[in-house]
């Protein structure tokens, strides 16, 4: 989700005062509400309704969770879900533009916010009818789309099977578990207003491509299979990591980062042309073969960057770059101007060519790097320390001219 602008919204004490008269005191008059509030339709309209602790545990926390779940919340500590909060690039754009609807994907729970939201106000979302929620929970905001935000419902942990040790109530719902979980959050389509759309796809690419036919879905490639104990002393089953591996650009510069492979990439370099001045062609062969959906896929900032060169030890002598990536306008109507993501099987074939220099010794390189945004946008939001990019392939051929 992105506009690059700075939007003034309306802010609380303006509009809600005149919607609800107690807004300040924190509770919630219902019968003022403005009859042109039109209610929430969208499943990332509204938070997930306030989960109360199932009985059994004393808390929804990760943290009380990995109590038991050592090993499982180890792994999901350090993956993008855990981060989904407190990611920088989030709460500085979250922070500059005030949007609600950011926090349904983000802290899924409503015990995760700190308003609840009930209606639009003719149905725009820059006007939201909120009231303070009195069971928000800072502690659980922070852990982002937390274990509870897939697994608790209605006082129940969701699991796969009926038959279970745990201490806690547990319901058997192997749908709930499902892709479509994921698809929930990661396929969003829509403009809320001019300059501040949401263009996730990932489940629409997924689902027109080869990966869905052979039977493979997110939590496939995403959670691989292992077996191991979900808590220690109660035997070994077959179960799933979760790391939730993506991109594998870190969101913290100390972060390790634990990324999926989506491409392949085979060279070839042409050897008839050796002489000073000649035209030479080398070539990269970029093929999406792992992905199940486009890479890059998701947010509309993220893209490939191809760089050719060639160069000596002291400086390079020529180069060339090539992107693979949406390009849009954000102000002051958001619209996609251009796409070239890899969709899944899609092999691209870059090519340089480059006339051979008048030096006797250089060094033709070649270097892919994935990047979350580029370094204009991460300066507009004062991200310093936020890691942009990953170096992904790389490969140098010293050549000689005899
Ligand atoms: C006091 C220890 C303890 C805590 C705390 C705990 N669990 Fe469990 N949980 C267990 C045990 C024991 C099992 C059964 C393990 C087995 O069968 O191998 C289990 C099983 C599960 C299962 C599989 C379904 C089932 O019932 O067998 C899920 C899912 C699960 N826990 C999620 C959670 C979540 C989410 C939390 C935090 C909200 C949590 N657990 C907190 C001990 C705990
Ligand atoms: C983004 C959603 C998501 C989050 C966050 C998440 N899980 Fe899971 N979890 C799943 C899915 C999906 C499965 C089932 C995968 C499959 O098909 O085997 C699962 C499986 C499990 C199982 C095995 C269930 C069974 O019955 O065999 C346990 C235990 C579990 N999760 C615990 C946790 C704990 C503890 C956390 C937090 C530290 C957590 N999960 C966070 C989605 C999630
Ligand atoms: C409640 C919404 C929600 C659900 C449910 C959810 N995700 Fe996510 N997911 C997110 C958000 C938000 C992020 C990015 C957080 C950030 O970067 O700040 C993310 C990040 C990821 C990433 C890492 C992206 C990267 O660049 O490294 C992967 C992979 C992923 N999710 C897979 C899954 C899978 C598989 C499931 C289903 C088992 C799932 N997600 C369920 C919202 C969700
Ligand atoms: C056939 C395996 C496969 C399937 C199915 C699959 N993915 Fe991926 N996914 C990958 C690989 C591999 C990458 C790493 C791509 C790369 O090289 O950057 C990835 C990357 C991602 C990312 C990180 C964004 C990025 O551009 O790198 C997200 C988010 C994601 N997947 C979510 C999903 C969701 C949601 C689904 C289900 C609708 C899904 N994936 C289905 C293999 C898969
Ligand atoms: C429909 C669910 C949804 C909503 C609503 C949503 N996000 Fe996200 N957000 C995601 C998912 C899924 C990702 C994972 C990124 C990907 O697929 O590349 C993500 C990733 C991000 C990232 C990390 C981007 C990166 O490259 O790592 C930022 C920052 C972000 N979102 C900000 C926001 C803000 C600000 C809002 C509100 C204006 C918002 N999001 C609303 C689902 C959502």
């Amino acid at each position: 989700m992105k506009n690059k602008k700075f939007i003034l919204l309306v802010s609380c004490s303006v509009w809600i005062a005149s919607i609800l008269s107690n807004c300040q005191s924190g509770s919630q008059k219902t019968d003022t509400v403005r009859l042109d509030t039109i209610p929430l339709t969208k499943i990332w309209e509204s938070a997930i309704p306030h989960q109360s602790i199932p009985k059994g545990l004393t808390s929804i926390s990760a943290e009380s969770c990995g109590t038991c779940h050592q090993e499982i919340y180890e792994e999901w500590k350090l993956s993008t879900h855990a981060a989904a909060f407190i990611d920088p690039q989030f709460l500085a754009e979250w922070k500059k533009d005030d949007v609600y609807v950011c926090l349904n994907c983000h802290t899924p729970l409503q015990n995760q916010q700190e308003f609840v939201v009930i209606g639009l106000i003719g149905g725009d979302h820059r006007t939201p009818v909120k009231a303070r929620n009195p069971n928000f929970d800072t502690k659980l905001q922070l852990e982002g789309i937390n274990c509870a935000s897939c697994h608790v419902r209605n006082g129940k942990i969701i699991g796969l099977t009926s038959i279970s040790l745990a201490p806690h109530i547990s319901l058997e719902n192997p749908k709930h578990l499902s892709e479509q979980l994921c698809v929930n959050c990661h396929n969003a389509v829509e403009e809320l207003y001019p300059d501040l759309v949401c263009t996730f796809e990932t489940g629409d690419e997924w689902a027109k491509g080869p990966a869905f036919a052979q039977g493979k879905n997110c939590i496939s490639c995403h959670m691989p299979i292992v077996e191991r104990e979900l808590v220690k002393g109660f035997g070994k089953r077959k179960n799933r990591r979760h790391y939730f591996p993506g991109s594998g650009i870190p969101k913290f510069a100390d972060q390790k980062s634990v990324g999926l492979a989506g491409l392949e990439f085979t060279s070839e370099i042409s050897k008839e042309t050796i002489r000073p001045g000649d035209i030479a062609n080398f070539k990269l062969n970029v093929e999406n073969k792992y992905a199940g959906h486009n890479v890059p896929t998701g947010d509309p900032e993220r893209f490939i960057n191809v760089r050719f060169s060639v160069e000596n030890k002291d400086s390079v002598i020529v180069e060339k770059q090539f992107r693979i990536g949406e390009e849009w306008e954000w102000y002051p109507k958001a619209a996609k101007i251009s796409d070239n993501n890899l969709s899944p099987g899609e092999v691209r074939t870059f090519n340089f060519e480059y006339e051979i220099p008048d030096i006797s010794d250089f060094v033709l390189g070649i270097e892919v790097t994935k990047h979350r945004m580029n370094e204009e946008n991460a300066m507009f939001d004062s991200l310093f320390d936020y890691p942009l990019s990953i170096k992904i392939f790389e490969e140098k051929h010293r050549l000689k001219i005899e």
